[in-house]
């Protein structure tokens, strides 16, 4: 490489000064493909969509590889698409969820209905192996119940309102979604790290009190799997929550001290139905980043903690 931008320095994380001199195809192995088919004579420049995991990080791109004429040199273009990737799986699972939560729906209700009726029509009657019979009616109800609640998220993941912007202070918004869990988890330590002054600014309160609910629940639960994983740690909960406002940007942080979140596939969790909880549904960061896109905001999640060594916690 002859010459690297301070732009692809910034998207590629690595340092010009260390790529000049180098193959392309070695500093950046996941353009390989696309310079090897670019060296084949008559071929036509297209572009190739790739994806870059770096400090557990996983970013898209659409690269462009076009031959200087001679054969010898090439040049290499790159755009960060990882939003719009986002966006697009967002909107193709908002259509799945739509599609799930009707056609799961409708069957729902009958089997519910139908298991209540076995139960109180033939409890009664049934005197042979009865507790079984019951535990079967109370499985298909409970069971069916839950599915229920499951396809309700579902819907509403599909059916996101559009937002209704008003002016807001920010720091009442996050107060108020720490204010309940605080109250219901005495067992954690929230701080409100807060500016002096209102910090007003034009969101849909609804939705973002949704937003950063989801991220505390999160850190929540996080600290709920520090804590089955190591048992000693029960009561040292914390979570902090901080806005702060800088320019005409206002940032809200969300820190924990649970279990981090997995090494792996970090940007996926962001994806709707990634979730490694039982119970979850993985909608929770999904909604959290629509929400901030809406917002004309955007979520990040913490580096690994290695590269983040001087947050004590972990950020969402
Ligand atoms: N603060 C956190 N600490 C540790 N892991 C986290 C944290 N926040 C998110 N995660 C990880 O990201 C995954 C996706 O989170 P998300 O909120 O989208 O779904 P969920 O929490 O699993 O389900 P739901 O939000 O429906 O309860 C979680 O399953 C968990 O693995
Ligand atoms: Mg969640």
């Amino acid at each position: 490489m002859n010459l690297v931008n301070p732009s692809a320095e910034e998207l590629l994380g690595l340092k010009g000064d260390d790529l000049i001199g180098t193959q392309l195809a070695d500093a950046v192995p996941e353009f390989g493909p696309q310079l090897k088919r670019a060296r084949k004579p008559a071929r036509r420049p297209g572009t190739d969509q790739i994806t870059l995991r770096r400090r557990g990080s996983e970013r898209n791109f659409a690269v462009r590889v076009t031959s200087e004429g001679d054969g010898q040199g090439y040049v290499v273009t790159f755009d960060d698409i990882t939003e719009l990737v986002i966006a697009q799986r967002s909107t193709a699972w908002a259509d799945v969820a739509r599609r799930i939560a009707h056609e799961i729906k409708n069957p729902l209700t009958p089997i519910q209905l139908s298991a209540e009726r076995i139960r109180r029509k033939y409890g009664k009657v049934i005197t042979e192996d009865r507790e079984i019979f019951e535990q079967c009616t109370d499985t298909i109800v409970r069971q069916v119940s839950d599915i229920g609640r499951m396809v309700d998220e579902f819907s509403a993941f599909a059916r996101m309102p559009k937002p209704v912007m008003e002016l807001h202070d920010v720091r009442e918004i996050v107060r108020e979604a720490v204010f309940l869990f605080q109250v219901s988890r005495p067992d954690i330590d929230f701080t409100l790290d807060l500016p002096d002054k209102p910090v007003k600014t034009m969101s849909d309160q609804r939705l973002l009190t949704q937003a950063v609910t989801n991220l505390v629940k999160n850190a929540s639960e996080g600290i709920d799997t520090a804590i089955e994983n190591d048992p000693d740690r029960a009561g040292t909960g914390e979570i902090t929550a901080k806005v702060a406002a800088k320019g005409d940007r206002v940032h809200i942080t969300i820190i924990d001290n649970g279990c981090g979140l997995p090494k792996e596939d970090r940007d996926r969790l962001i994806e709707p139905y990634m979730t490694t909880r039982v119970k979850g549904t993985g909608l929770g960061l999904a909604i959290v980043q629509r929400i901030t896109e809406q917002h004309g905001g955007k979520l990040r999640l913490p580096m690994l903690r290695s590269a983040a060594a001087k947050w004590r916690g972990h950020r969402c």
